[in-house]
This record gives structure tokens, C-alpha cells and sequence, in this order.
């Protein structure tokens, strides 16, 4: 397979911008109109999350080896939709088509055969994940108890699965509220499992998002909610083993799966009398994007926890000042501890770069910056300094 073409071939098509998800949708719903309600009610050009991932995905099989674990969760997410096996060959046929259509006389018969080997592979590791989980359900009901806004900008939104969900601190997983039908977006809850059931999440307010603001202004309790199964592995620890001391460096929102992991490590304190030393590293632009004070105040008093806030757009601020890579990086060298990072693509990738200059060892560094889902959302323009948008993940697959 000349992987190399594919790339190319990509980058060609790519540049001819929101046509290309234009054609493709025209194609796919021509033929298979009933994958039409699979799909949000409006399905504008630019604020397409699947034919960027899937051209990027596929033109990058090279790569397959490095994100299996991720192409597998993305194989048992895509139940949440309806999406079954006899699906793939039809996007597969639509994304063919599409390239086709742009490439003109580029489009070889060899650069046919890689495409189609490409998407193959990388379809048969989707529908063998969801194939594995058919005794899960393909999504999850419940009920909006509770929701508080926390700034401007930020709420929290708490809900009761109506059966058992089970998830680990650090995962994350898609919700659908009922005021945004189909326009799944990916939340993580900031404890560890409650006896109740119940689950907070951070929500952030995206200018221009579709769904944000509908999450913090509009939705209730008692509005009923749906969830995808929890995904992700990076920002998780072992259950049953030793853990190792902790970096946490949480750009805006992105700070909520990372206090499900200090919840889990505060829970083993409890109960063993001993744990990992847990430095939390919080930033945002502004003192006023500083949230999350309810549940960092609960460590107050605990000696196992440092933590540091940092401001990094606001020159009067008198505390901690600069990108928080920057500013965890400065307080290194971090030698025994492991990092997990998590904010916006563009803080993540900033503070990893920080974190490994300052001599941090690359196996120790966690995110979930592949062009994860979680990590970024493909139509809701970022704050590239230090907001994770849950809601926001910022520049999607394929940009
Ligand atoms: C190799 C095949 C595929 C890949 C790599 C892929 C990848 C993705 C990714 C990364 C997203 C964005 C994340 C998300 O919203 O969950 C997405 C969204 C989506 N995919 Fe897939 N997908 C594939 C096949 C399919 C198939 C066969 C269907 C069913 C017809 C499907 C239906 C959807 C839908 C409905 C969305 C949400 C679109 C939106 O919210 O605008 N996908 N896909």
C-alpha cells in the first residue's frame, strides 16, 4: 500500500474545503437514505465531524498500530448511533465516491485499491470492537437531577443513568441532550463512581458552539438525557496496582477528568492510609475562568496534594502567570512522577512540549491528544489558551 499517496491524495481533496463533505453526505444519503437519521437534523457543511476524521484516519493507516485502542473505543462508540457492520461498506462506498469526484483523473485504479484496503482495515477494527460488545448496550438513558452555573461561561450539569454505568475515573463519554436531538458531545464526570449513580460534569461555554450553550442555559432537571459508553484509558490509573506519583496539568475544563482521577487517589488515602503525591497544575486565561472551587477546596487539608493555579492572559493577576505547561514545566524537574495532560489540542500539545524540555521521560507523559473525539470537537471553536471544551475540543479530526 503507498501510504504516501494516500496522504497526498487526501491533502487534495481536503483542500477543496466544506464541498467535500457537501458531496459526501449528498452521496451517502442518495443511497442509503436510511442512515439519514443516524445524523443531526441540520447538517451543515462546516460543522462535519465525520468525513475530516475519516479522510485523515484512513490516509494516516500507517499509523493504525499507535492508536488501535483508540479506533476500537471509536468501533464500540459508533453503537450509540445505530451504526452497524452492514453501515461500513456504505460510507466506505460514499467516501470513495467522494474522492473520486475531486481527485478527477488523479484517481488511479492503484489509489482505488489502497483506499478501499485503508478504510477496510481500519472498518473491520470498528465493527470487531462493537461486534465485542453486543452485550452492552449500545447506549445509556437517564435524568438530568441537577445543574449549576459556576461562571460566565462554565456550569455543571449532574445526572442519574437509569441503570448501573460503569466507567473509570478519567474516561469520558458522549452525551445527547434532548434540546440538541443527535449532536453527541463528550463529557467527563469530575468524581470517581458514586454510590448514587450519579455523575457531574463540567460544562464550557463555546462562542459559536451548537450545543454549549443549549447545555448551560437550557437544559433541567428532569430533562432526559442519553449516554454513549465511557471511552479512553489515558488519564486512568490501574485499579489494582501501585500507583505512581502524579503530574495533572488541566487546561480550563479539562480539568474535570483529571479530578476524578484525585477523587480516586483521595479514596485510597482514606482507606489505606498511603497513596501517590498528586501535584495539580489548574490554568485558564483569566482569575474570573477559575471554577472549580467547591471541589478543590475538599483538599484543602490534604498533604498529599499540591496545587498551583496559573493565569496566563492576565498580567495583573498576582499569583502564578503563564501557559500552565510552562509554569508546571518551571517547577521540574518531575523525576518518579507520570503526567497526564488535558485541556484544548493547542494547550495539550504546548504543555507536552514544556513537560519533555523540561526533561519529563516521553512513557511518562499521558493525554488524550490523538485527534481523540473528547479531546477536541470539530465545530466549536476552541480556546486555544487553555479551554478544554468538553464541549469545545477544538479542531476536530482532519483539520
Ligand atoms: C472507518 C469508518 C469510520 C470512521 C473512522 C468514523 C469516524 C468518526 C469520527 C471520528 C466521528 C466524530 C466523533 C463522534 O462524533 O463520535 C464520527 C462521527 C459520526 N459517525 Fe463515524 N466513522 C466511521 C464510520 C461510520 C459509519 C459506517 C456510520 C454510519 C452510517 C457513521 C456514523 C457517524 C455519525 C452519525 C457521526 C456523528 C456525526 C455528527 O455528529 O455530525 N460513521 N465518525
Amino acid at each position: 500500500m503507498d501510504t504516501d499517496a494516500l496522504k497526498r491524495s487526501w491533502a487534495q481533496v481536503a483542500a477543496h474545503g466544506d464541498a467535500v463533505p457537501g458531496y459526501f453526505y449528498a452521496h451517502l444519503f442518495l443511497a442509503h437514505p436510511e442512515v439519514r437519521d443516524m445524523f443531526p437534523v441540520t447538517m451543515a457543511a462546516q460543522r462535519d465531524r465525520l468525513v475530516r476524521a475519516l479522510g485523515r484516519m484512513v490516509s494516516n493507516v500507517d499509523d493504525v498500530g499507535s492508536v488501535v485502542g483508540y479506533i476500537q473505543d471509536l468501533g464500540r462508540d459508533h453503537r450509540k448511533f445505530g451504526t452497524l457492520g452492514d453501515h461500513y461498506p456504505a460510507v466506505g462506498a460514499s467516501l470513495l465516491a467522494t474522492l473520486k469526484h475531486f481527485l478527477g483523473d488523479r484517481w488511479t485504479p492503484e489509489l482505488a485499491d489502497d483506499w478501499a484496503a485503508a478504510y477496510g482495515l481500519i472498518a473491520t477494527t470498528m465493527v470487531t470492537a462493537a461486534e465485542e460488545a453486543e452485550s452492552e448496550p449500545a447506549n445509556w438513558s437517564g435524568e438530568v437531577v441537577a445543574t449549576e452555573r459556576r461562571t460566565m461561561d462554565v456550569g455543571t450539569i449532574t445526572i442519574r443513568p437509569d441503570t448501573e454505568y460503569a466507567y473509570r475515573p478519567g474516561q469520558s463519554f458522549a452525551v445527547e441532550i434532548p434540546q440538541r436531538p443527535r449532536q453527541w458531545r463528550y463529557l467527563s464526570p469530575t468524581h470517581a463512581p458514586r454510590e448514587d449513580g450519579t455523575m457531574t460534569f463540567h460544562v464550557q461555554l463555546v462562542a459559536g458552539g451548537q450545543v454549549s450553550g443549549a447545555m448551560l442555559r437550557d437544559v433541567q432537571a428532569g430533562d432526559r438525557v442519553r449516554l454513549g459508553p465511557p471511552i479512553g484509558d489515558a488519564l486512568t490509573l490501574p485499579p489494582d496496582e501501585e500507583w505512581p506519583n502524579l503530574l495533572l496539568v488541566a487546561g480550563g475544563t479539562g480539568l474535570a477528568p483529571l479530578l476524578a482521577v484525585i477523587d480516586q487517589v483521595a479514596a485510597r488515602h482514606a482507606d489505606v492510609g498511603y497513596g501517590p503525591t498528586v501535584a495539580l497544575y489548574h490554568g485558564v486565561r483569566h482569575p474570573w475562568n477559575f471554577y472549580a472551587r467547591p471541589e478543590l477546596e475538599k483538599y484543602a487539608d490534604a498533604q498529599w496534594l499540591i496545587m498551583r493555579q496559573a493565569v496566563s492572559d492576565d498580567p495583573s493577576y498576582p499569583g502564578l502567570q503563564g501557559p500552565v505547561g510552562d509554569v508546571a514545566a518551571a517547577d521540574g524537574p518531575w523525576d518518579g512522577f507520570t503526567a497526564m495532560v488535558c485541556g484544548s489540542p493547542a494547550m495539550v500539545e504546548h504543555a507536552t512540549a514544556a513537560l519533555l524540555r523540561s526533561g519529563l521521560d516521553a512513557a511518562r507523559l499521558r493525554s488524550e491528544n490523538y485527534e481523540h473525539p473528547y479531546s477536541q470537537e470539530s465545530n466549536e471553536p476552541s480556546d486555544p489558551a487553555s479551554a478544554r471544551e468538553v464541549i469545545q475540543p477544538g479542531a476536530g479530526l482532519g483539520n
